[in-house]
C-alpha cells in the first residue's frame, strides 16, 4: 500500500507516474558592479586620502592586507616609489597592512608573452597570504595590469584588485574596463576574463616620466573613441592636437578623463559589458592593430598599431561612400599631427599568395569574438556604424593608397 503524498508537494512531484527524464531548472540572478576612476596627482603623498578611502570603501572599520606589484618600467623611473607606499601604508596603519615590500614584476608586452610569470604573479599572491578580503594594488601600464589583472582575478576565484595604471593608454583605457588577458597560442589576449576591478585609481604624476613613443601610444584610443561616439571630442582633440603632441599637462589630462568616461559609458550604458554579443564598438580600428602588433612582435606598439587600424579603416569608409573626403583629411591630419605614422612598412607586406598579411586579421579577429564579423566603420565623425564583411580589394586599395600617402 503507497503512502498519501504531502499536501504541499510541488507539482511535478505530485504524479509520480509521470516518468519525464527531462527537466529543465532555471537558474537565474544578476549581480550589481561598481567601482570608482579616480583622478588625483601624487598619490602616495601623505595628505592624499584617496587611495586610503579607496581601500576602505566597503569595510572602513577594517585594517586591509595590501599586497603591492610594481611595472619594472615604472619602478626604474621611480625608485622611490616602494618606500613611499610604505611609508602611506605606516601613515593610514589604522586601515593599511602592507603585505611586506613591493614586488616589481616586469612590464611591458613581454608580461603577457611570458607564461611563467603568470604563476609567479599567483606565487606572490599566495606567499604574502591574500585572500578575497585582502586587496592586490597593481602600478603599471597595460600590459602589466591585464597580466596582474588576470592573476587576482583567478587567485581564490578573485581577489579585491585595484589598478594604478601608469601610462597614457592605461589611464584611459586599458586599466579601467573589466578586462584582463595574457597572449597565448600567437594570439593577443586568448587567455583572460571579464573580472571589474575593486577600484581605479589614475595619478597623473605618473605619465611624467613615460617616454615620447608611449605618451603619444595612448591618444589613439582616444580618437578612436570621439570618432565613433563623440564630434565635440574630435574637434577638441583637433584643436588642441599641437598642445597634446607637446603632452601639454592640462590636455593630457582633459583627453585621458574624457575617454576614459566615453569607454566606460560604452561598459556601463550599451548593455554588453561582456562582450557576450558579436559587436565591438570599442575595437574600432582593432581587427588590423591586433594584426600588425603580432606581425611585428610587438615592435609596433597597441597605441601605435591602432592609429593605423583607424586610418585603414577611415580609408575603407571614405572608399566604400560612408565618409566623406573632408572628415577622412582632418582624421589623418589630426593623427599625423599627434606624431603617428601611418605607412609602417609591416602595413604592405604581402603573404605567400600575394595577398597583403594584414587582412588574415580579419579572420583572427571573427575567432577571437565568435559569432558573425562584426567590424566598426565611420558614417561621419563621432558615429559609428557596424558592417558584417569588409571587402578585400577594397582593403587592397586603401593599403595601396597609404603606402603612396595619397589624399583622399
Ligand atoms: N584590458 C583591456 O581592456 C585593454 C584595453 C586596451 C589595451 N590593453 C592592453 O594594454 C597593453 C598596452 O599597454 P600600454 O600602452 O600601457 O603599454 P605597456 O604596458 O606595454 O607599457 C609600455 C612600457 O612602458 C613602461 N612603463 C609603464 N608605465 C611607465 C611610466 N609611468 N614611466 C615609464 N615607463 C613606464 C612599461 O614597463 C613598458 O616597458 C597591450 O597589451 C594591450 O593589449 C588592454
Ligand atoms: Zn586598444
Amino acid at each position: 500500500m503507497s503512502l498519501p503524498l504531502p499536501p504541499n508537494l510541488p507539482n511535478e512531484f505530485q504524479n509520480p507516474e509521470n516518468d519525464s527524464t527531462t527537466v529543465t531548472h532555471q537558474a537565474s540572478f544578476s549581480v550589481a558592479f561598481n567601482y570608482p576612476v579616480v583622478f588625483t596627482s601624487h598619490a602616495f603623498a601623505l595628505d592624499n586620502p584617496a587611495l586610503a578611502q579607496t581601500l576602505t570603501l566597503q569595510e572602513p572599520k577594517k585594517r586591509h592586507r595590501v599586497l603591492v606589484l610594481i611595472d619594472d618600467g615604472v619602478a626604474t623611473h621611480t625608485p622611490w616609489l616602494s618606500q613611499q607606499w610604505l611609508s602611506y601604508a605606516d601613515h593610514y596603519s589604522a586601515n593599511i597592512a602592507s603585505a611586506g615590500t613591493p614586488i616589481i614584476v616586469p612590464g611591458g608586452e613581454n608580461a603577457k608573452e611570458d607564461t611563467a610569470l603568470q604563476d609567479d604573479l599567483s606565487q606572490h599572491i599566495e606567499n604574502n597570504g591574500i585572500d578575497r578580503h585582502s586587496f592586490v594594488i597593481a602600478i603599471g601600464g597595460g600590459a602589466m595590469l591585464d597580466a596582474v589583472g588576470l592573476a587576482a582575478a583567478t587567485a581564490h576565484r578573485g581577489v579585491r584588485l585595484i589598478r594604478m595604471p601608469t601610462t597614457v593608454l592605461a589611464q584611459n583605457d586599458a586599466g579601467i574596463g573589466v578586462k584582463n588577458g595574457i597572449n597565448r597560442f600567437g594570439q593577443k589576449n586568448w587567455y583572460g576574463t571579464f573580472a571589474p576591478p575593486f577600484a581605479v585609481i589614475n595619478d597623473d604624476q605618473f605619465l611624467l616620466t613615460l617616454d615620447s613613443d608611449h605618451r603619444r601610444a595612448g591618444m589613439a584610443e582616444a580618437v578612436k573613441v570621439a570618432l565613433i561616439r563623440d564630434a565635440v571630442f574630435f574637434d577638441w582633440i583637433e584643436v588642441n592636437a599641437q598642445r597634446l603632441a607637446a603632452f601639454d599637462s592640462k590636455a593630457v589630462r582633459y583627453l585621458i578623463e574624457r575617454c576614459a568616461q566615453l569607454h566606460l559609458d560604452q561598459i556601463t550604458q550599451a548593455g554588453d559589458p561582456f562582450e557576450k554579443g558579436a559587436a565591438r564598438p570599442l575595437d574600432f580600428g582593432h581587427w588590423a592593430a591586433h594584426r600588425l602588433e603580432k606581425m611585428t612582435k610587438n615592435r609596433i606598439s597597441h597605441g601605435d598599431a591602432v592609429a593605423i587600424g583607424i586610418a585603414l579603416d577611415s580609408r575603407y569608409s571614405q572608399l566604400t561612400g560612408l565618409l566623406d573626403d573632408d572628415s577622412l583629411n582632418r582624421i589623418i591630419c589630426v593623427l599625423t599631427t599627434l606624431g603617428f605614422v601611418l605607412n609602417d612598412q609591416a602595413l604592405f607586406e604581402r603573404d605567400k599568395q600575394g595577398q597583403c598579411s594584414v587582412i588574415t586579421g580579419l579572420d583572427d579577429f571573427q575567432r577571437h569574438l565568435g559569432g558573425q564579423l562584426t567590424i566598426t566603420l565611420l558614417d561621419t565623425i563621432g558615429e559609428g556604424r557596424e558592417v558584417n564583411h569588409m571587402d578585400t580589394n577594397i582593403i587592397e586599395t586603401a593599403l595601396l593608397q597609404m603606402q603612396a600617402g595619397a589624399n583622399p
